[in-house]
């Protein structure tokens, strides 16, 4: 008998920090590898939110904090809600963790019961499946198709809810897609749920402040109010303020989920790092205007590198509405052969082939559950993302059809 438990022997790796790590351990060896595959913004922390920790540590909070977070913490949040998405919460129904990622799994360790489903749209972040396993919970993934913006519809949402449906899981703006669900998309969601009272809404807006042009940010609980007495709102500072290493997340929900979600919170980290908790004040409560400037540079990166994916033969994109990340199709591909003489059967083989012959990682759609395309993080220079386009190009020039081949 060995020593993993069944629950972890189907609990898949990251394939995004495995493509990472991989290009890590080639850079180590000496060859050049540009790294499109991390979830994170190039920016540094601005400055007055590096400052704010500093002067936490001097003042001395370096001690253990509440589960749910220090008070001025808690009414930041509170405040942020307020400010932004006009949803009114008191302290007992907001909590802080270890990145948005915690507030995930504490959640879903909270609600689940063995069996109890978990409905979310596909292509999906690579850990959703992933955290409601571990959670005891079954992945209930709802595939969306490129022709609607790989946005869930109505229709999906109803044929995959059952009487195990516990939640709908929702990511707008969406890691892999960019896609950003409309007021009008969440209505008719909302719609659907009305007639589903036992179902929870969990809303990852991680992505928020990164949407582009005209595009306007919703989220279930401002739209539907009254669906909030069963939606959890997940949000954090990560991606917004350049803080992927500081590690806080927030949440705002009914108080009696709250509650429980600080209890395995309280079993597992505790809280999060007292001096990051004291980062997080400033970011929320500080002036933003520096969020217009990243997701400025990041517009722009986005049109430069939708462009330059286009006129590469075989792989297309459409420009995605937030995030950092592009979807492209490379389906065309698939079936090429390498100069090595391997066949490029998969996604998978074709990421791998951008790494050791462009020297680009990427991340596979396959590890998003959406087969046939690969997922390029534009949270790089403008440089280096000119760079990696021009050996993706060159390294596409190389492959050949094989018989058969699309
Ligand atoms: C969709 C989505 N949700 C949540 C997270 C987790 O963010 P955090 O760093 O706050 O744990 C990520 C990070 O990549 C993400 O892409």
């Amino acid at each position: 008998m060995g020593i993993l438990s069944e629950k972890l022997s189907s609990v898949k790796p990251s394939q995004t920090k495995a493509m990472t790590e991989r290009a890590a351990s080639l850079r180590a060896e000496g060859k050049q590898v540009i790294t499109l595959s991390q979830g994170e913004p190039d920016f540094q922390t601005p400055d007055r939110i590096c400052q704010a920790a500093i002067e936490a540590i001097r003042a001395g909070h370096t001690k253990y904090t509440a589960v749910a977070g220090i008070q001025s913490l808690r009414k930041a949040v509170i405040a942020k809600f307020q400010r932004e998405n006009s949803l009114n919460f008191t302290l007992d129904q907001v909590t802080v963790g270890c990145g948005a990622k915690q507030l995930l799994f504490n959640a879903l360790l909270a609600s689940l019961d063995e069996g109890d489903e978990v409905v979310f749209p596909t292509p999906c972040w690579v850990s959703y499946p992933e955290i409601v396993k571990l959670a005891g919970g079954v992945p209930a993934p709802v595939e969306t198709r490129v022709e609607n913006g790989f946005i869930m519809t109505p229709d999906d949402l109803r044929s995959a809810i059952t009487d195990k449906t516990k939640w709908l899981m929702l990511n707008s703006p969406s890691n892999p897609t960019g896609a950003v669900y409309s007021r009008e998309d969440l209505e008719d969601l909302a719609a659907v749920l009305r007639d589903y009272p036992d179902v929870w809404v969990l809303s990852d807006d991680i992505y928020e402040h990164l949407v582009y042009g005209d595009t306007e940010f919703c989220t279930m609980a401002e739209i539907a109010p009254d669906l909030a007495s069963r939606t959890l709102t997940v949000n954090g500072v990560s991606k917004s303020y350049a803080m992927t290493g500081w590690r806080v997340g927030y949440a705002g929900g009914p108080a009696e989920l709250i509650k429980a979600m600080n209890t395995v919170q309280g079993q597992s980290t505790s809280h999060t790092c007292s001096i990051a908790q004291h980062a997080a004040v400033a970011a929320l409560n500080g002036d933003q205007s520096f969020i217009r400037e990243f997701r400025d540079a990041f517009k722009k990166r986005r049109d430069q590198v939708v462009g330059l994916l286009n006129q590469i033969p075989g792989l297309s994109c459409k420009a995605p509405d937030g995030a950092f990340y592009v979807f492209a199709e490379c389906q065309g591909l698939l079936g090429t052969r390498a100069p090595s003489g391997k066949v490029l059967a998969t996604d998978m083989d074709f990421a791998l082939y951008l790494m050791e012959e462009a020297g680009v990682a990427v991340v596979p759609g396959s590890g998003f559950l959406a087969d046939g395309f690969i997922r390029i993080s534009y949270a790089s220079s403008e440089e280096e993302l000119a760079n990696a386009c021009a050996a993706i190009s060159n390294a596409v020039s190389r492959l050949s059809r094989t018989q058969g081949a699309a």
